[in-house]
């Protein structure tokens, strides 16, 4: 039997890189995929056709999951389609590079809102809908590994990320005796739209691979596998807990 035989999963900002990646992994491993971006477009239906491929169902729903009311109606969309949902994953994410004393209101609402706010909301309908239907559930968080090391100029990231942390911790705890577990995964540089400025630049790039002990970027598929894991029953007994998959970035130190 497959790993993800008979679960319906949905996955936030999933046509592309992480998201993507994440979509492909768990439909290959068995799972009923709902993929959601900002909009319907091309990439769109080019992904449902992929994972259809596989032998999956696959639906795309467009919503921008930075407002509350958007993520109550998304969840409740994608409950309709199979019927039943059994993991989500929180996945969509922004950044914004700027000095800290530049930053606008509007780009502070952009990160937080759609890193922070919208998954706290769509998290909460998802433990609604587990609660009311009497079902186990399962979330994952695309965190990164600036839940814990700093990130100079990217203020908001951080600390969306770092509310991220804790609200994970917080709620192992709250929804353990409702059978929901909940992990975040960090990654480190992956090699995905989000990084296009410094996969761009050769001169940044070697910067950051010094950081690196293993010496290149990720691959969304690195991230994806990591994803799967924690989505699955043998991550039964993990709850709360942070994943890094960031090839050593987190705790490298070295002299030389
Ligand atoms: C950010 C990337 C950054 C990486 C490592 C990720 O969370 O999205 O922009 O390169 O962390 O610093």
């Amino acid at each position: 039997m497959s790993r993800f035989e008979n679960k319906v999963v949905l996955i936030t900002g999933s046509v592309q890189g992480i998201g993507l990646a994440c979509a492909l992994r768990l439909a290959n491993d068995g799972a009923d995929i709902i993929l959601n971006d900002l909009r319907h477009d091309d990439r769109a239906d080019e992904v449902v056709k992929q994972i259809t491929a596989l032998g999956r169902r696959c639906t795309f729903i467009a919503a921008d999951v930075s407002q509350r009311q958007n993520v109550y109606d998304l969840l409740t969309e994608a409950v309709k389609v199979y019927g039943q949902l059994d993991i989500l994953v929180n996945n969509a994410g922004v950044e914004r590079n700027h000095n800290f004393w530049e930053v606008t209101e509007q780009e502070y609402d952009f990160v937080m809102n759609t890193n922070f706010k919208g998954l706290f909301f769509l998290t909460q309908a998802f433990v609604v809908y587990c609660k009311e239907a009497s079902r186990p559930g399962v979330v994952v968080n695309m965190s990164s590994v600036h839940e814990e090391i700093v990130f100079p100029h990217f203020a908001a990231y951080c600390a969306s990320k770092g509310a991220l942390k804790m609200l994970t911790r917080n709620l192992a705890t709250e929804l353990a005796p409702l059978n929901i577990r909940i992990n975040n995964v960090a990654p480190g540089a992956v090699a995905t739209p989000i990084n296009h400025t410094l996969i761009d630049n050769p001169e940044l790039l070697q910067n950051v691979l010094k950081n690196i002990p293993q010496r290149r970027l990720g691959k969304p598929e690195d991230v994806a596998a990591v994803v799967a894991f924690l989505a699955s029953d043998d991550a039964g007994y993990v709850t709360g807990s942070t994943y890094f998959v960031d090839g050593g970035l987190t705790y490298h130190y070295e002299e030389q």
